[in-house]
């Protein structure tokens, strides 16, 4: 694939008034979800749980891609039609997600490295042949109690532009993941100093591993006070924060940003996102790139909670997931308002 094709595809997947969709809980991150709602944590649920998203009517009218894990990349339909041949033809790309989970990081205590990177162009090669479009790898980076520390930044930072750079060589749209934690009582000050400052590093170490900015889509957490912190500031206060702190780190170049959800509700993430386009709609105030969202709980949550492994639940939990995705999509125009969630 040549780079134009690259530029094509990460500008398709934030084009419009789109976004992707995070289906790429790992098995571990799936079935303790599943726990939660008494779900069986089998393979046959996970690949129902599967077919029940793949398939809700009209989802490609939202939703530009959607992540798969390597389980569920090479999962079919219970006719047999792959999942892959199945997003396609509802107008979605598949996106894959390629990082092997975060583990403890050596001499830095509470602090995570993502791994992955071993073997990883011969897994990018076949999930290519497989049909995967674009790639994701997320970091996690803790906030507050004297964290993060530079060696968590820096060696998370190179990792995400090792990966960035394997997938441009290999066809695939990296999405960027470095997600600042929303757990602890850190306030939305301290969020948005230690995000600005890991995407600085995550920027310069793209720029070093020569990452081509107009071929990648960043993935980053809203800037928002930890879930314990006393003081939660308005929706508008999250959009001015966050929007502020982009714009002074994410170069222009960058075709879109695509925000993960973290653990908010589905409701404030499409409440904040659309205050964002809100103000974005103001001519002094025009965003160098296209803001979306790649959710995963922000959108499934409802969805999950009402199908619980239930067949005869499914086409309640689909306009459930409907519902969301539709949701997000207004917000991307600024015309998500509370009262979509009363109908
Ligand atoms: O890696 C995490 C997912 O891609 C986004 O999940 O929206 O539930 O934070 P989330």
């Amino acid at each position: 694939m040549n780079a134009q094709e690259l530029i094509d595809t990460a500008r398709t997947l934030v084009a419009g008034d789109k976004g992707l969709l995070a289906m790429d809980e790992s098995n571990s991150t799936c079935n303790k979800r599943f726990a939660k709602l008494g779900i069986p944590q089998t393979e046959e649920a996970r690949r129902a749980y599967r077919e029940l998203i793949v398939t809700t009517p009209g989802l490609g009218e939202c939703i530009s891609g959607a992540i798969l894990y390597d389980e569920t990349i090479r999962q079919q339909k219970k006719d047999g039609t792959p999942f892959v041949k199945a997003i396609i033809e509802a107008g979605i790309i598949p996106g894959i997600k390629v990082d092997t989970g975060a583990k403890d990081m050596a001499g830095h205590p509470r602090e995570k490295i993502t791994e992955g990177l071993d073997g990883l162009r011969d897994r990018l090669k076949e999930y290519l042949e497989i049909g995967a479009r674009f790639a994701k790898w997320r970091a996690v980076i803790a906030a507050g109690d004297g964290l993060p520390s530079r060696g968590c930044i820096e060696a998370n930072a190179q990792a995400l532009a090792r990966y960035a750079a394997l997938c441009q060589e290999s066809g695939l749209v990296p999405v960027v993941e470095p997600e600042v934690l929303m757990d602890g009582d850190h306030t939305l000050e301290r969020c948005r100093e230690v995000t600005e400052e890991v995407l600085r590093r995550v920027f310069d170490q793209l720029y070093t591993q020569r990452v081509t900015l107009e071929a990648m889509i960043l993935k980053p957490n809203m800037v928002l006070p930890g879930l314990t912190c006393a003081k939660q500031e308005t929706v508008d206060e999250v959009a001015d924060a966050t929007v502020r702190c982009l714009l002074r780190v994410v170069p222009a170049a960058v075709p879109g940003i695509a925000f993960l959800s973290g653990g908010q509700s589905g409701e404030l993430a499409s409440a904040r996102l659309n205050a964002m386009h809100v103000r974005s709609k103001s001519p002094n105030s025009r965003l160098p790139w296209a803001l979306a969202f790649s959710f995963a709980r922000a959108i499934q949550q409802p969805a999950l909670e009402i199908w619980r492994g239930e067949e005869s639940h499914i086409l309640a939990a689909q306009q459930a997931l409907y519902h969301r995705a539709s949701c997000n999509r207004a917000a991307r125009r600024g015309e998500y308002n509370a009262a979509m969630e009363r109908i």
